[in-house]
């Protein structure tokens, strides 16, 4: 009685300390590598690296790849734990009750590799393709939902749904010959498994006078029978965790990106802010090594404290001098500077500090106000108060203004008062120099007054250049610049 309460607590401990051990690790990998996912996604490189990868695509790594990571694998890794050991007790048991079942089963574990290794190539491809066609999915119903609306009105639902279908059908045509092969190689491996069932039984039968008693034929059998199901079971978790190591080997993909030289800054670096002075001088610049040029041989010199415009048919580039200013996209020859500094010796982190963008379609996070106009809680709310003075955005409701909830994505709204928004950011951060890419064209008259009055106060001291095709404010600027083709074209002083 004794011994078996003395094994069975010994056994309790042996299952406990090892499922302890691996959820302990398991959890402090997940983290780990959740942490180093999100550093690196944040900190890559806008082109190539986010322009060539969907958003849905990221979003079902950091989901679905890291629930594996998080549940499945510790799991799997337990399970071939104990299936693992009681393949090698059974094996054994089963060569010291009856050593002729030696015979058979080297060649069980030969046949066993040579379908488990067919299996896991087949399967483990189809695993990846499986996580790759489902990014569409998710890239498609993100983008439905945003645009219901627009998709509704001008009644495109068909082509949408249709769409939809088909990815949905190359999604699981896929999971269906993924689960076709592990139903081949499951099938296979029973059929096997009762193979060495049967010869070692047989084994046992031709020998029968030779053991000595009738428990020993028992134990044999017994042991041959559990070694089958076990030597099935070893296999199948075996190809289960080497599957689920697809997500793992997807999630270390993202945490080894390549980093935009975004370092963190000194404290001098921090306080110091660039001037406003900008210089391209024959710069020229693509969006992928294969591609043409975007800008070529660009030369523009725009003084500090200056009001610029820039104009050119659509593809001429306005857009994409903004990206080089951020620094977002790389020269392939010439150089741009800053303040007199040529931007690829400044900190990422710090050029982005003092300049300013205020997009078509600004980002606004779902939260209050205030958390809108200062993310990273920098500013008191006295600073805060003024710049929604500034810019009538205390007319929005009645009451604390700052606490006034905006819905995700801001879609209770306007995309004026978005862009007013993004114009606080801009009067907070104080930056030197400050880029409007079409700002007034979804605007009303009112607001475009405020916008102007703004320029010509406030920002009368900062850089700014402006891409604009309406031609009422035509007055506020200094040089007019004319782009055609990645090119100056011809620049025109309106007070002249
Ligand atoms: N993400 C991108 N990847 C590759 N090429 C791009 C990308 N964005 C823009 N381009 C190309 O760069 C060229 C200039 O584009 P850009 O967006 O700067 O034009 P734009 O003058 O701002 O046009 P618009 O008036 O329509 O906004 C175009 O030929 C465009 O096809
Ligand atoms: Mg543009």
């Amino acid at each position: 009685m004794q011994i078996y309460v003395l094994f069975s607590v010994i056994s309790m401990i042996l299952i406990i300390i090892p499922f302890v051990t691996i959820i302990i690790f398991s959890i402090r990998a997940s983290h780990n590598i959740h942490e180093k996912m999100i550093n690196n996604l944040l900190q890559a490189p806008l082109y190539p690296f986010h322009d060539q990868n969907p958003t849905g695509r990221i979003i079902n790594r950091i989901s679905r790849d890291l629930y594996s990571l998080d549940l499945d694998l510790p799991f799997n890794a337990l399970q071939l734990l104990i299936s693992s050991s009681n393949y090698v007790i059974n094996f054994f048991t089963c060569i010291i009750f009856d050593f002729w079942s030696l015979i058979v089963l080297p060649f069980a574990i030969l046949i066993f590799r040579y379908y488990y290794n067919y299996y896991i190539q087949i399967s483990s491809q189809l695993t990846r393709l499986q996580a790759k066609s489902k990014s569409p999915i998710l890239q498609k119903m993100q983008e439905s939902l945003y645009g219901r609306t627009t998709i509704s009105l001008f009644g495109n639902d068909i082509p949408f749904i249709d769409k939809f279908n088909e990815i949905v059908n190359t999604y699981s045509k896929i999971s269906i010959h993924k689960f076709g092969s592990l139903g081949f190689f499951g099938l296979r491996i029973s059929l096997f498994s009762l193979l060495i069932y049967i010869a070692i039984i047989m084994i046992v039968l031709f020998q029968i006078n030779y053991l000595s008693t009738s428990t020993l034929v028992s134990i044999s059998i017994i042991y041959a029978y559990s070694l089958a199901s076990y030597v099935s079971g070893f296999y199948t978790d075996f190809s289960t965790l080497e599957l689920n190591l697809v997500s793992l080997e997807r999630c270390l993909a993202y945490s080894n990106l390549p980093k935009e030289s975004v370092d963190k800054l000194k404290e001098d670096e921090r306080n110091s802010s660039i001037q406003g002075k900008i210089e391209f001088q024959n710069y020229s610049t693509k969006y992928r090594p294969e591609w043409p040029l975007v800008l070529r041989d660009f030369s523009l010199e725009i003084n500090e404290k200056e009001k610029i415009r820039i104009i050119g048919r659509t593809g001429s580039g306005k857009s994409t001098i903004f990206l080089t200013l951020l620094g977002m996209l790389k020269p392939t020859s010439g150089s741009l500077l800053i303040g007199g500094i040529d931007i690829s010796s400044i900190n990422g982190d710090q050029l982005r500090r003092s300049i300013s963008i205020i997009p078509q379609e600004p980002s606004i996070f779902m939260g209050n106000l205030k958390e809108n106009l200062d993310p990273k809680n920098l500013y008191s709310d006295e600073e805060i108060n003024n710049v929604l003075k500034i810019t009538r955005l205390n007319k929005l409701i009645e009451g604390d203004v700052m606490k006034f909830q905006i819905e995700e994505q801001g879609r209770n709204l306007s995309l004026g008062q978005k862009q007013l928004i993004s114009f606080g950011r801009a009067i907070l951060k104080k930056s030197k120099i400050i880029l409007m890419d079409e700002v007034t064209s979804a605007m009303d008259l009112d607001t475009e007054l405020v916008i102007t009055s703004i320029m010509s106060s406030i920002f009368k001291e900062t850089t700014i250049i402006t891409i604009s095709h309406k031609m009422n404010i035509l007055s506020n600027y200094h040089k007019i610049v004319i782009l055609d083709n990645g090119k100056v074209s011809k620049i025109v002083y309106p007070s002249s």
